[in-house]
């Protein structure tokens, strides 16, 4: 069943209001309150839908965290159930340090056509889909990667571009990286902008891969979805009390590669709000009484997929 048109305007309004209440957090070095002011907006203005939703993906669960909690209850009820995946702010650190790149960020899907996803690391892939499905794969080595992106591209492989994320856990990918010449994007935070790099020859990336969180990359898969790229990713475990709680949340193969059509599924929308200007969306800009966003939208059934601009009254 496809998502009612309706419903994106609405979600549209959720990470609108969620980027622009965080938004006087800005360069105030301070991501909890930052995060706080998105997620309490974020909750709100989702209780305002008549929908009977469910985070899917969430900061943390109930035991744990005052955030939007994985199988937190959302809406004001309906025939409508779905799933949610949320990240309220997506780069903390960005809003805290007034950088660019910080987005609010929801998907939502039908009830089970979305991921549960552990809070624990994933290894991700990411694609454009002017490659081959074949040609990449999360199993293949980094060089063999490259190569057979380089022949699909009828690029040189000095001419290559990698987006991933700046961690000494990636410092083996990016001294091979460096050895065979190509290029790199190293982004400091933010790995669900650096998917959705792959999405347009715009951003001149290539490829996106490395470790980051595994909520990301599920928000990141649904991100993609509507353009056609490929995604895979798989969890890691570092811990015995994350391992319990991927096996809670019924994942039997600790080691699965998941393809993205495992990750999202059926008809979508997904919303990424700037907080701060970055390279997808512009930030929060504030106007005497108003406040202006920019949001990308992707909306699967219909193929959408594009940068709305929004207008709000700031209430006082
Ligand atoms: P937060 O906004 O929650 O701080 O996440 C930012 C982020 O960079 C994600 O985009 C990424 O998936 C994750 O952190 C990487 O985690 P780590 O900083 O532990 O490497």
């Amino acid at each position: 069943m496809a998502l009612k048109k309706e419903l994106i305007d609405k979600i549209i309004s959720v990470t609108s209001r969620a980027a622009f209440s965080c938004h006087k957090f800005l360069g105030k070095n301070d991501k909890i309150n930052a995060d706080k002011a998105a997620t309490d907006t974020m909750r709100n203005e989702i209780n305002k839908l008549e929908i009977n939703g469910e985070v899917v993906i969430g900061e943390g669960e109930l035991d744990e965290a005052p955030m939007l909690y994985i199988g937190e209850k959302l809406g004001s009820g309906g025939n409508l159930n779905i799933d949610i995946a949320v990240d309220p702010v997506e780069g903390t650190n960005f809003v805290a340090k007034n950088l660019p790149g910080a987005l609010s960020v929801i998907a939502v899907a039908e009830k089970g056509n979305l991921f549960n996803a552990p809070e624990t690391y994933m290894d991700k892939l990411a694609v454009s889909k002017k490659i081959p499905h074949e040609a990449t794969d999360l199993d293949f080595s980094l060089e063999k990667n490259i190569k057979n992106l380089a022949d699909s591209l009828n690029k040189d492989i000095s001419d290559i571009t990698v987006c991933l994320l700046d961690r000494p856990r990636h410092a083996h990918i990016i001294e091979e990286l460096k050895k065979m010449k190509v290029k790199m994007k190293l982004i400091s935070d933010g790995d669900v902008s650096g998917a959705l790099m792959v999405t347009d020859d715009k951003y001149n990336v290539d490829i996106f891969l490395g470790i980051g969180g595994g909520p990301e990359g599920v928000l990141a898969a649904s991100a993609i979805d509507a353009y056609g790229c490929k995604f895979q990713g798989r969890f890691l475990f570092n811990n015995d009390k994350d391992i319990s709680r991927a096996k809670k949340m019924g994942i039997k193969d600790l080691k699965k590669k998941y393809d993205l059509k495992e990750i999202i599924k059926g008809d979508s929308i997904f919303c990424a709000t700037g907080i701060t200007t970055g390279d997808l969306v512009k930030g929060v800009y504030v106007d005497d009484n108003k406040f202006i966003t920019e949001t990308l939208l992707t909306h699967k059934y219909s193929n959408m997929c594009k940068i709305v601009i929004r207008e709000d009254t700031i209430k006082t």
